[in-house]
């Protein structure tokens, strides 16, 4: 209902966020998925938050890739990593939702500090560097759901050392295998290749290696789409490479993209620039705008269909979601926007769609 998700706003910017904003970013987002959790695992309190928060309209509808998504926006991945949300999620008026990445053995994290702010920003400096349960762990947990939405699973690779990258290649597609060997209803894949806080760096970036890597998953013999997630910090040439790569695979479409770690990006403000300098991790949000929406542009000038496009990177509002759309993409993904504006901001956006 409108009159609700402006209530929430109201008292999100001038209540809550004040107050959550105080308190340790990791910890408050734990707090909010175990939240968010109980929320989804009964009925009432589903109808409610959908009553309160959601907007429904048929003519947001999109099938793309053969999968049926009620809206374009979806949650991104990193937010729901081990899979704990998918029931609420349909609730707060997402049309699809990411699941991890999920890395094939468990990794606890990163040294914390794994999430901090930088409202000046309006960005999130993220370090978590692929935590996650594991495969098995989050196959686990999604065995048996029903989803009301598409949901998606990201895969990356473990972060650990690997002698050889073929046996890293391994590990990757011995997660895909076994997520398609279970019995998740998920819709669609995600393969992360451009995570920049893991220690072992990005060597799918390069363009030979990406092509081994995908002729391995295009091995597998998937039938669901297949998105590959992609950096945002490097040169034109050098991202058409990729695209080239992709486009000999029969890999679905890419999203644009993944965290900037490009300290000198000037959608940074400069007092924040001083202090990223001195911590670890890398940015969402505002800072990701300008390059996302670039990338979007050029990858549908030079592929126009081939790609299905995925537009991911500082939407904070539906004008915002509208240019992603406008530019190129067939879906839109979020998670600043949701932590700096309210959960109504799904609501807000799609009524806005609607109606523009
Ligand atoms: C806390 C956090 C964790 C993230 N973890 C992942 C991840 O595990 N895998 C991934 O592909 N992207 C990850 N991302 C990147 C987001 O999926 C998204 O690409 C990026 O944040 C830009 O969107 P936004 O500005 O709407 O947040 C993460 C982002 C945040 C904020």
């Amino acid at each position: 209902m409108q009159f609700t998700r402006d209530i929430f706003a109201t008292s999100y910017q001038n209540v809550l966020k004040p107050l959550l904003f105080t308190q340790d970013a990791e910890r408050v987002h734990n707090n909010f998925t175990r939240f968010g959790k109980f929320l989804g695992e009964f009925g009432p309190t589903r109808s409610l938050t959908s009553v309160l928060l959601a907007y429904r309209n048929p003519v947001l509808i999109k099938i793309i890739d053969g999968v049926t998504y009620p809206n374009p926006i979806g949650l991104s991945a990193g937010f729901d990593y081990n899979g704990q949300l998918t029931q609420i999620l349909p609730a707060v008026g997402f049309g699809f939702t990411t699941v991890g990445t999920v890395t094939l053995e468990p990794y606890e994290g990163n040294v914390p500090p794994r999430l901090d702010r930088f409202p000046r920003s309006k960005a999130l400096l993220v370090n978590k560097g692929f935590k996650s349960l594991g495969a098995h762990a989050v196959i686990k947990k999604l065995t048996g759901l029903e989803f009301s939405i598409p949901v998606g699973i990201s895969i990356g690779s473990t972060n650990k050392h690997f002698s050889t990258l073929k046996a890293q290649i391994e590990d990757i597609t011995t997660t895909f295998r076994l997520f398609e060997r279970s019995k998740v209803k998920h819709s669609y894949y995600e393969l992360n290749i451009s995570c920049p806080n893991t220690s072992i760096g990005q060597p799918f970036t390069d363009p030979k290696n990406l092509s081994r890597l995908l002729r391995a998953v295009v091995r597998l013999r998937i039938k669901k789409p297949v998105y590959l997630k992609m950096p945002i910090d490097l040169q034109k040439k050098h991202i058409l490479e990729l695209l080239d790569a992709a486009d000999r695979s029969s890999i679905s479409g890419v999203i644009f993209g993944n965290l900037t770690k490009d300290k000198e990006n000037p959608a940074v403000d400069l007092r924040d620039r001083v202090l990223w300098k001195e911590r670890k991790g890398n940015l969402s949000g505002k800072p990701t705008w300008e390059r996302s929406n670039a990338l979007i542009k050029l990858t549908k000038k030079h592929y126009g269909k081939r790609f299905t496009i995925i537009g991911t990177g500082g939407v904070f509002s539906g004008e915002d979601a509208k240019e992603k759309l406008r530019l190129g993409a067939d879906l839109v993904q979020l998670i600043t926007g949701m932590v700096y504006q309210g959960p109504q901001l799904i609501g807000e956006i799609n009524s806005y769609l609607a109606e523009n």
